[in-house]
């Protein structure tokens, strides 16, 4: 698995898809070996690296990851990529997730959530997904250092919702935010 990762990372290094840097990738794998969540919700698939590194982590526990990808191409590429990977347990949707009834997807409640789409609408995101998680889901979002110009919405909705948060620098010039 881990040779299989290293080329896809170098391909989209040298393509310039956005994927999870190395330093988020290993915080979020010990914060999943930490957490063990068994339904993982992704919004921002791209061509499905961090998806496969979810997966792939939470095989050990028997957990599984349903992720949103809005444009169909990366979606495409993705369900290669995680036919090639030989991981079972990621569903794959390709829809922007601000436009849909999410009613009609999702049956269970999330533990766990990674978000890592559009910066602009992160709080947009928060907001749908509210339904969708218990009192104990762990939510992380990405790259809200680097973007942190765009996160307006996200902060409001926080606050207005008095969610507390945590920043952690994981890279020199960017980071995560985590909701526990
Ligand atoms: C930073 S990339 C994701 C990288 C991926 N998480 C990884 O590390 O391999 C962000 C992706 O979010 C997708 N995206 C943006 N807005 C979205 C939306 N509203 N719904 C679903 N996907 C969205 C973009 O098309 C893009 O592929």
């Amino acid at each position: 698995m881990s040779s299989f990762l290293e080329r896809l990372r170098r391909s989209c290094e040298a393509r310039h898809i956005p994927l999870i840097s190395e330093e988020t990738q290993l915080f979020l794998q010990q914060l999943l070996v930490v957490k063990q969540p068994k339904e993982v919700l992704e919004i921002g698939t791209a061509v499905g690296y961090s998806s496969i590194v979810i997966a792939n982590t939470l095989e050990a526990w028997g957990g599984k990851i349903v992720s949103f990808e809005i444009g169909y191409p990366a979606y495409l590429e993705a369900l290669k990529n995680i036919k090639e990977a030989k991981v079972r347990n990621i569903l794959l949707y390709p829809f922007d997730i601000t436009a849909l009834y999410l009613e009609k997807f999702f049956a269970e409640k999330f533990d766990f959530v990674f978000i890592d789409a559009q910066k602009s609408q992160y709080g947009d995101y928060m907001q749908k997904i509210q339904p969708y998680l218990c009192p104990e889901t762990t939510i992380l979002l990405d790259d809200v250092i680097k973007y942190q110009n765009k996160l307006d919405w996200l902060y409001s909705f926080l606050e207005k919702n008095q969610i507390n948060y945590e920043i952690f620098s994981t890279e020199p010039w960017d980071g995560v935010m985590l909701i526990e």
